[in-house]
């Protein structure tokens, strides 16, 4: 059965883990979907872990847009969210509702998320069709005003705040609400007073789901794996092995093989005049 909006409720309902992976590409899509997640969210992470940008800050729509029709189009039935970047929203409800319409119009994901509580927005959003994914805790997008990546809600004031605007969030029509970098037993006390699901990140065991960064779960990254993430790969190595073999056979007249190279039809090799040039040997058969 494809996911749609109904599926994280009915998740809910049963107690039933949701289990949403970031994407950003058509193959890693179509990979993350082969194996079963719920649902594929294309997060503006895509600016730090495919980009290389320090933040999210610089990620454009159209650079979204780009990636969201991507995984798309390699993951057919899949239930897409795109991320709205920043200020592609923040700057008037007008100009967000057109930008979280062109996820749904040009890259035809079924839903947008955007961080931070802005009932009123949510709620516009909600009413013209466009089903909202909420983002509290650690909002990456406010990064400068948070003063850095850190945890969220660790005060009972600002756990008292976080937990207000998860009911605001739902009041406006979320379904589902990411819960990023907050101590497990807000996360807790949200979960269980909210219809919408709550899917965390960095935010405990009790929410209604995960999600996680593919590449940090692929182990497709350089440096720094967040406190909150497990590796369960290596690709970075693998790659990094890979690629270094590659050089030492093309270095070393390994590769190609004849089992690579294309070989002329017999009638065109007594014509032909390149034959002249052909390599003398065979590295593979000294
Ligand atoms: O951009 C992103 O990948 C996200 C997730 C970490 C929730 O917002």
């Amino acid at each position: 059965m494809p996911t749609t909006v109904l599926t994280f409720a009915e998740k809910k309902r049963r107690g039933e883990r949701i289990v949403v992976i970031t994407a950003y590409d058509a193959l890693t899509a179509a990979m993350v979907h082969g194996a079963g997640v719920d649902a594929i969210l294309v997060g503006d992470s895509a600016g730090m872990v495919f980009a290389g940008h320090d933040t999210t800050l610089p990620v454009t729509m159209d650079e979204m847009l780009y990636h969201t029709a991507a995984v798309v189009r390699g993951a057919r039935g899949a239930f897409v969210i795109g991320d709205m970047p920043f200020m592609s929203f923040q700057a008037g409800d007008d100009e967000a509702l057109r930008n979280a319409g062109r996820f749904l119009k040009e890259a035809k994901a079924q839903a947008v998320k955007l961080e931070g509580c802005d009932p009123q927005l949510v709620g516009r959003m909600v009413k013209a069709g466009i089903p909202v994914m909420g983002h509290l805790g650690l909002t990456p997008q406010s990064v400068h005003a948070l003063g850095g990546f850190r945890a969220q809600g660790k005060t009972a004031p600002d756990a008292d705040r976080l937990f207000e605007d998860a009911r605001r969030l739902e009041e406006a029509g979320c379904f589902a609400i990411v819960l990023e970098c907050v101590p497990a037993a807000l996360a807790q006390r949200i979960t269980t007073s909210v219809r919408a699901a709550t899917i965390g990140i960095g935010a405990g065991p009790y929410c209604d789901g995960q999600v996680s960064v593919v590449n940090d779960l692929l182990g497709l990254s350089t440096g720094y794996l967040p406190k909150h993430a497990k590796r369960y790969a290596n690709f970075y190595n693998d790659g990094l092995n890979a690629v270094r073999q590659y050089v030492d056979e093309v270095r070393g007249g390994v590769f190609p093989a004849a089992e690579h190279s294309i070989e002329l039809r017999d009638e065109s090799r007594e014509q032909s005049p390149s034959r002249a040039n052909a390599p003398a040997r065979d590295p593979q058969s000294s």
